[in-house]
């Protein structure tokens, strides 16, 4: 059975309004179209799924039978060897010499940690928000009674890193704490300037970067320590090529300073408690062992790649996929120039993206992403992040193009977006 599927007999596609502009999208109007023929693909073949989301991402083969082993005791020397690898794989990924530390769950609980262990009651924080991530932020730190400053830019465009520039200097009481924002906006396909405006903070002196790395970390370059990043958080389903299920916090020096005075509650999520268990290869509770045994093996894999590989990868699998959908009349949604190399949000015009989505998975089982809030109807994701190759990226293109023309959609000769991915992906 496909997850998705999506009711016949109804006119399900709609003619929406032209967005006007990526910042007023406007109300859905009431199907006009005529119901249009769609071939489902045969039940046999409905078992097959690709996933093209932003998480969870496809996993290997080789990750799935370490997932698949038998468990071992989580105080055993066979499982400290695994946690010291590990520990030590995951500051390669980051960059960084300090600790990286392991949660079972997902990236919410990662940021969340950056919030109680570095933080106290009331603190003054600046947090970017220019999409759901954003908001989520927001959220959490208003949820421990932090007094937030929200740095705002609309949905598609990224942060400014001279807001955050001119708060801080404006700043000279020391009052801010830290400045929170998300890297890789996944609700809209944006990249933020994570570097600048960590920057920025650094001249500032006393507050900290925290950032939700979740999408952006083994997609795009994160050198942690050079940055001077204090807090990265992050999560197994997205650059790990891991199922859902741990999440990880690096912690730099200044970060664990803040932790000594922080006041803010905190028991499963004290990092203390990790950081003391990591010096002896081990864990605070049970951990997720088997996952453990994943991220040994996809960071293995990661490591064969290399970081800079790794990189361009995804840099070249945002410059096909963006390439194709602009080649087939499918305007972005990211403004130019701060596209996500995990993820390339897509804003079609006249069609309801959420129809589109839906029937290439009816199609092909490649499952896109829908948009989020009130950008749902009016923008579909495609996900490459993690373990994602450029056949992927032809195939999704080609499903696309193939169930535009099927409903008779298609602007222009079916083939022209996958032409134009492999051009840009023939550029390495
Ligand atoms: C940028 C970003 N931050 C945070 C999260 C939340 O992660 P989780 O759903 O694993 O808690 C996500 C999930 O998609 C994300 O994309």
């Amino acid at each position: 059975m496909t997850q998705d599927s999506t009711a016949r007999g109804t006119s399900f596609f709609m003619v929406v309004d032209c967005v006007p502009s990526r910042r007023r999208i406007p109300p859905r109007q009431a199907p006009s179209a005529p119901p249009l023929r769609v071939r489902d693909a045969p039940p046999s073949m409905q078992d097959k799924l690709t996933l093209m989301i932003p998480g969870p991402t496809p996993v290997p083969e080789t990750v799935l039978q370490a997932l698949g082993r038998h468990p071992i005791g989580h105080r055993s020397a066979d499982f400290q060897k695994i946690v010291k690898r590990t520990t030590e794989q995951l500051q390669w990924l980051h960059q960084t010499k300090h600790e990286v530390l392991v949660i079972t769950g997902s990236g919410t609980a990662a940021m969340e940690a950056g919030i109680v262990n570095t933080l106290s009651r009331g603190d003054k924080v600046l947090c970017g928000d220019n999409g759901k991530f954003g908001e989520r932020w927001v959220k959490v730190a208003k949820a421990y009674g932090l007094d937030v400053q929200v740095i705002k830019a609309e949905w598609g465009q990224p942060l400014d890193p001279e807001a955050f520039r001119s708060a801080l200097e404006a700043d000279t009481a020391k009052a801010i704490k830290a400045v929170i924002l998300t890297h890789s906006e996944t609700s809209t396909g944006v990249i933020n300037d994570l570097k600048t405006i960590a920057a920025h903070v650094q001249a500032h002196g006393t507050a900290l970067t925290i950032a939700d790395c979740v999408t952006s970390l083994g997609a795009t370059d994160v050198p942690m320590d050079d940055w001077g990043v204090d807090v990265i958080g992050s999560g197994s389903q997205k650059g790990y090529m891991m199922p859902p299920g741990l999440s990880f916090v690096a912690m730099g020096p200044r970060a664990w300073q803040a932790y000594g005075r922080s006041d803010l509650p905190k028991f499963y999520l004290d990092l203390g408690k990790y950081r003391k268990a990591a010096a002896d290869n081990s864990n605070p509770f049970t951990p997720a062992i088997n996952l453990y045994f994943a991220l040994e093996a996809a960071l293995e894999m990661m490591e064969k790649e290399g970081l800079k590989a790794i990189f361009a990868r995804h840099a070249r699998h945002q410059r096909a996929t963006s390439a194709a959908m602009k080649a087939i009349g499918l305007p972005l949604y990211a403004a130019e120039g701060h596209g996500s190399p995990a993820i390339t949000a897509v804003a079609p015009e006249g069609i309801d993206a959420e129809s589109l989505r839906k029937e290439v998975k009816n199609r092909f089982d490649i499952l896109l992403a829908g948009g989020q809030d009130h950008l749902k109807g009016h923008v579909f994701r495609i996900g490459h992040l993690g373990f994602v190759a450029d056949r992927d990226i032809l195939t999704a293109v080609a499903a696309i193009e193939a169930t535009l023309q099927d409903l008779g959609l298609g602007k222009v000769p079916t083939g022209t977006g996958v032409a134009a991915a492999a051009t840009e992906l023939a550029r390495g």
